[in-house]
């Protein structure tokens, strides 16, 4: 028998207790041993809730029962995140959990304990809900250098994007309902402003080249300047906007942000909507391979969870292997990066054109039936710094969305 202690019984963790009790049996077949939840920890009560009597309010009685061989955490946050998964690993028992803010500030750290304690630290739901990507990038993609990621990796704002494009519904609507369908973060701002999405893109990274890339080193910026005109142009072009977490590795240099994009249907993620979740690897002999599914919600995410905690349990008493050092990966400047731009101008394209093809270059114009008082126009390929400059010394601009 396993018995395994749940933090957190929102979401994910009551998503957790589900699979497990429905999926008993062919849990315990694959494992070989059966697995029995003991206790679930939260702050609230469950009265008349399947979990009613193994709810506790203590950590203590967890982390000191010798019984327990695995603590499942999906409480978010990493206080006090952080000391439970430390005491955990400290007193023997393996840790999953589907917390990205945890995994990407703590990753090395509680790995390096989790080694010591030949116990296991594993963390697949926190990138791409259930998608599998963390076993993947660990065990199958070995024999590649990676030499690019590029991901939707929040489900909450490719799902606002997806239904803001499509059916013209506004922003707060749609985020009400991604919170009500339980995708988005206690504090949605960390789903809308990109917050979500760099701390993947980190995590991914760091695996990817086995050193710490640090979240904050990483540009971001979310999806809350994109507006439905955004679309209106965005559809004239034949394109979308996702939100992308985007890593590559140029020789010795590494770079990564997270921004939204204008791609069109030559790229795989095109079509990658709604709440679901694209991840698109590229490899030096493998070439691109992608992952695709659910990337938020309560059984999918609990499947990716549960995943885990079939690994440590079959994985008993024997650390699996996965390299992030603390050793911390510089990034590279994003100056330096590369894309052509869309970018909205206000006023008319006949008296600002001259203006922007001294500051830009070629550019090519954009107009959309409807959209009164502003143009826009796609330029070149340029840098980010390029870019910067010319748009400082350019009058009028509403917004800019870089293209691949
Ligand atoms: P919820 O807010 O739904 O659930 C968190 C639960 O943990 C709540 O019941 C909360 O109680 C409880 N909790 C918080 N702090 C403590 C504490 N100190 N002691 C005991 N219980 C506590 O969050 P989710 O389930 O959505 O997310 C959990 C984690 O999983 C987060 O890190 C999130 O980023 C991650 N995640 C979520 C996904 C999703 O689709 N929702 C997908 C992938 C990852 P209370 O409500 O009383 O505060
Ligand atoms: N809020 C996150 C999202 C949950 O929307 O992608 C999954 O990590």
């Amino acid at each position: 028998m396993i018995n395994i202690a749940v933090l957190g019984y929102g979401t994910v963790g009551s998503g957790v207790v589900e699979v497990i009790t429905t999926n008993k049996e062919s849990i315990a077949k694959r494992i070989g041993d059966d697995i029995n939840i003991k206790y679930v920890l939260d702050l609230r009560e469950f009265p008349n809730s399947p979990i009613e009597n193994i709810l506790v309010h203590d950590f203590d009685t967890i982390v000191n029962d010798e019984e327990v061989d695995i603590v499942v955490e999906a409480m978010g946050g990493t206080n006090p995140a952080y000391s439970f998964a430390k005491a955990s690993l400290e007193h023997g028992k393996s840790y999953c959990t589907s917390n990205k803010e945890l995994v990407a500030k703590y990753g090395p750290e509680l790995l390096k304990l989790s080694e010591k304690m030949n116990k296991n630290f594993l963390f697949e739901a926190s990138v791409g809900g259930g998608i599998p990507i963390i076993r993947p990038l660990n065990q199958s993609l070995t024999a590649d250098e990676i030499m690019e990621i590029t991901g939707i990796l929040n489900g909450t704002t490719n799902y606002i994007m997806t239904k803001m494009s499509k059916e013209g519904l506004d922003f707060d609507t749609v985020l009400k309902e991604a919170q009500e369908l339980g995708y988005a973060e206690r504090n949605p701002e960390a789903d809308v402003e990109g917050y979500d999405a760099c701390r993947k893109i980190a995590i991914l990274t760091s695996l990817a080249y086995g050193q710490h890339v640090d979240y904050e080193d990483i540009y971001t910026e979310g999806i809350t300047k994109i507006t439905d005109i955004d679309f209106k142009y965005a559809a004239k072009l034949g394109k979308v906007i996702k939100l992308f977490g985007k890593s590559r590795r140029a020789g010795d240099k590494f770079f990564a942000m997270v921004a939204p994009f204008m791609i069109d249907d030559n790229n795989p993620l095109y079509s990658v909507n709604g709440v679901l979740n694209g991840i698109l690897v590229k490899g030096n002999v493998l070439g691109d391979v992608m992952f695709y599914g659910s990337g938020a919600g309560k059984l999918p995410t609990a499947s990716a969870v549960v995943s885990d905690v079939v690994d440590a349990a079959k994985h008993k008493n024997t650390h699996i292997m996965q390299i992030w050092s603390s050793k911390k990966l510089e990034l590279s400047d994003i100056a330096d990066a590369k894309s052509r731009f869309f970018v909205r101008i206000s006023g008319s394209a006949d008296m600002k054109m001259e203006e922007i093809a001294d500051h830009f270059g070629d550019v090519k114009p954009v107009s959309v039936d409807g959209v009164t008082g502003e143009f826009a126009f796609v330029t070149q390929v340029m840098s980010e710094a390029e870019f910067e400059k010319a748009a400082e010394a350019t009058e009028g601009i509403i917004t800019r969305i870089r293209m691949e």
